[in-house]
């Protein structure tokens, strides 16, 4: 390698430590090469470090072979390929080989960064599915769909920026019996609906009020059955009543989408109404599905253990398994999609477990050439440390919410006298960029298995891993060189007149730092987890407070006059900025000019 390609370091480190270990110990070949970071307070022990020593020392012993890890250690190094990355190599404590990184292949690299931009590091392209956001139809979208909402996108726009080839899939709640009786209320209420788009102001109370006829209501009920059957048999008048049900929600879950700046593909439950008749039929002819009590299931795997599938209830009726054993099939066999990501609760684990066993024994899904991911997530909680709901214990309304936050980062940028320095377009610029941008941060930066507080209290605070302060910390780094009075509009013209030099220790610390956006994005797409990335944006802020504190990018005499700019270190600024660009465009932050 040289510093113009674009490689995770540790993936690289990786790569060469296998070829070491695989000559130092060829019975051995097969061992993969386990290589991580080292945390920055151990600077002495070099910048990576790389821990087979100790694994291999017990595989010899199994063996019946006494060797010391620190001899594997040393034979390792030994055996290490040279390569421009590497200063030098160190066996210290247990058995660790330290890496020590190059100084000029670091130059080069932030260098190539600066001329062409935040590149990706490669990777094998996939042709991947994300299944994210999917409310229902006629029901509340709740923090529960908000949470898969954020997740999925910056799990999409991660995976984009990796050059994976990505569906954004929204499985809209679009289908089922529950609207027969939608659309028999709609009949009865709104009688011109065919010509006029009816005029439903609240969703929900229509939904209630269907509800409520439909258990009081025999003759009602009956209707509202007759409807599913002339509904799912694609009779136009049904039809058009379902599309003007399913257009008032659209243009709800429309707006949180346009205010949180998400891009997502519909493709609801009735998408598939056709294909779960034929996946019925493929299963029933695989003898996959078994009678019981009137309904036919499927049992997940051949142990027969276990909840079993219902794939058709005893009214002849498909249900939620049903449809998503027809869309992973269908996303397979004809979207020929290698990776499938769910993004849904924690609460559905279960559901997800027996869909993809399924279709692992059905045939569907070969888990050698497919990947199929769960990715779940614990739940929003109030400050009360309940589930969150509001004051009167109902469900939150999610466009509330967000006004809210609104309101409160205006708050407190006026508590900071903004709004008298900004002008109107900045201030509201602002206001959204911390608005929207606490709220999806305070989501990605813990780890999503865990439950998390809802507070915008804590999720405004300009202290700690906030988005608050990456966004005032990422305008102040923007500045620095607006400010210089020099010219850096062109860092490819400033880079060919002048070169970055690591010599203080605070220099180097944030050029290595930097450096390990590769091996953080790698990382964060192998396993779907983003707080690893959210952690990232920190660190990055504070080794750099910790260099601008010690390193004068520029001096000034005490009228304030500019006496001296150090360009290189004004490129340091520059690079920072523009690792945390790309983090934020992940992690959907928006950052602004003017804060
Ligand atoms: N509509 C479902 C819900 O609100 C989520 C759908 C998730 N995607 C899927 N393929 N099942 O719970």
């Amino acid at each position: 390698v040289n510093s113009d390609e674009i490689i995770s370091i540790t993936e690289h480190l990786e790569k060469l430590f296998a070829i070491a270990i695989a000559k130092a110990y060829p019975q051995y070949s097969d061992t993969a090469a386990v290589v991580a970071p080292v945390g920055n307070a151990s600077a002495k022990f070099g910048d990576y470090q790389c821990n087979n020593a100790m694994g291999l020392a017990k595989k010899f012993k199994e063996a019946g072979i006494n060797k010391p890890p620190r001899e594997i250690a040393t034979e390792i190094q030994k055996h290490c390929p040279s390569s421009p990355l590497i200063d030098k190599l160190e066996v210290a404590g247990a058995g660790f080989v330290n890496v020590f990184l190059n100084k000029d292949y670091a130059v080069g690299a932030l260098s190539n960064l600066l001329r062409k931009g935040v590149k990706p590091p490669r990777v094998p392209k996939k042709r991947i599915l994300i299944d994210f956001s999917s409310p229902n139809i006629a029901k509340q979208m709740h923090v529960g769909h908000l949470r898969s909402t954020i997740i999925g996108e910056s799990i999409s726009r991660l995976l984009e920026f990796l050059e994976h080839d990505v569906l954004r899939i929204n499985h809209l709640g679009d289908w089922g019996t529950q609207f027969g009786m939608l659309i028999a209320h709609l009949e009865d209420c709104f009688p011109n609906f065919l010509n006029e788009s009816p005029p439903i102001g609240d969703l929900q109370a229509f939904y209630k009020e269907s509800k409520k006829r439909f258990d009081e209501d025999e003759e009602f009920k009956k209707r509202a059955y007759n409807r599913v059957v002339t509904l799912q048999s694609g009779e136009p008048n049904s039809i058009k009543a379902w599309q003007q049900i399913c257009d008032v929600s659209r243009i709800e879950f429309q707006s949180i989408y346009d205010r949180l700046d998400v891009k997502i593909t519909e493709r609801g439950e009735s998408f598939y109404q056709s294909r779960m008749l034929s996946v019925v039929e493929f299963l029933r002819n695989n003898n996959l599905l078994e009678l019981d009590e009137g309904r036919e299931i499927m049992w997940p795997d051949d142990t027969k253990t276990g909840i079993p599938l219902t794939i058709v209830k005893s009214d002849g009726g498909f249900t939620y398994d049903t449809s998503d054993m027809a869309a992973i099939r269908h996303r397979i066999e004809e979207e020929k999609v290698d990776w499938i990501i769910y993004v849904v609760d924690s609460g559905q684990s279960t559901h997800f477990k027996a869909i993809f066993k399924a279709a692992k024994r059905s045939g569907i899904l070969d888990p050698d050439s497919h990947r199929v991911d769960h990715v779940n997530f614990g739940l929003v909680l109030g400050e009360d440390g309940k589930k969150f709901k509001t004051r009167s214990g109902d469900t939150v309304k999610l466009s509330d919410l967000l006004d809210e936050g609104l309101k409160r980062s205006m708050d407190q940028l006026r508590e900071r006298g903004r709004d008298q320095v900004l002008s109107p377009e900045e201030l509201r610029a602002a206001q959204e960029s911390v608005a929207y941008g606490c709220i999806k941060y305070t989501d990605l930066c813990h780890n999503r298995i865990s439950d998390y507080v809802f507070s915008f209290d804590k999720m405004l605070e300009d202290r700690g891993n906030t988005a608050v302060y990456l966004l005032y910390a990422y305008t102040r780094i923007c500045s620095i060189a607006r400010n210089s009075g020099a010219d850096f509009s062109d860092l490819n013209k400033v880079l060919d007149t002048f070169n970055i030099t690591l010599e203080h220790e605070k220099e180097w610390k944030l050029a290595k730092t930097l450096l390990k956006l590769n091996d953080i994005l790698i990382k964060c797409a192998k396993d779907l987890l983003l707080h690893f990335l959210c952690e990232f944006c920190y660190e990055v802020c504070t080794v750099f407070t910790e260099f601008y504190d010690n390193c004068y990018c520029i001096e000034k005499d005490k009228s304030g006059k500019i006496l001296k700019v150090n360009h290189s270190r004004i490129l340091m600024c520059e690079a920072t900025a523009a690792v945390l660009r790309q983090c934020f465009a992940i992690l959907g932050l928006k950052p602004v000019n003017k804060i």
